[in-house]
């Protein structure tokens, strides 16, 4: 079977942030294994605006390059890994508006969620689970969280506590199992579709 591909995304653009660290953890502990394909995904990189379609994206036409460009981003993984800084008791609003400015895209694939923050992200994870269900992505159950004052020396470097490896490996092997179920449901409604 053709091997998963998933995106890291990386939810936070500030400067001096530290979700590069954690993604760039994440990633290197990803790419350990063999049964998926990862990329990162950096939304400073992306830099989309705020959402400036006419015509809701649930409706896929796309007026502006960049979202076709995002459009054609998040199409092409099976699943994602999202990795969320917590402002306000949510998630950041830039991932927030990636999330939002595309859809069919998202449907049917499957993500798991690495958070931090003072209680390691776990309001972000929440609320990132509801609008995640609204995309139509099922997000395995197996989180990470890391504590600022636990994971972070001096609250900004990023020094992970042991323990954190296997939490990562546990929600991957989940993402694995529901991206290979998920990735049979596209393709039995792409099936049901082009059958008319
Ligand atoms: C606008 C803002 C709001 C925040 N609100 C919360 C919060 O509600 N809960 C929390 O645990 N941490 C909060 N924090 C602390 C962040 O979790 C912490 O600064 C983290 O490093 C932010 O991620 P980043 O550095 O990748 O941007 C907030 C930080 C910012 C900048």
């Amino acid at each position: 079977m053709k091997k998963l591909k998933i995106a890291i995304i990386l939810g936070s653009t500030r400067p001096n942030r530290n979700g590069e660290a954690v993604a760039k953890w994440v990633l290197e502990k990803a790419e350990q294994r063999t049964d998926a394909e990862f990329d990162l995904i950096d939304l400073r990189e992306v830099d989309l605006p705020f959402l400036n379609e006419g015509i809701p994206p649930s409706q896929g036409q796309y007026e502006h390059e960049h979202t076709r460009r995002w459009s054609r981003t998040i199409a092409a993984y099976d699943g994602y890994v999202l990795v969320s800084p917590e402002y306000n008791h949510g998630t950041s609003a830039v991932l927030k508006n990636a999330l939002d400015t595309v859809y069919k895209e998202w449907n049917n694939k499957a993500a798991g969620i690495v958070a931090y923050g003072s209680v390691k992200g776990a309001r972000a994870v929440e609320q990132l689970r509801l609008t995640l269900a609204e995309l139509q992505v099922a997000t395995v159950r197996a989180q990470v969280g890391f504590a600022l004052d636990r994971d972070f020396k001096d609250m900004k470097t990023f020094q992970p506590q042991p323990g954190h490896e296997k939490e990562l490996d546990v929600m991957l092997d989940q993402l694995q199992a529901w991206g290979n179920a998920l990735r049979g449901v596209r393709e039995s409604m792409k099936e049901k579709d082009d059958a008319g």
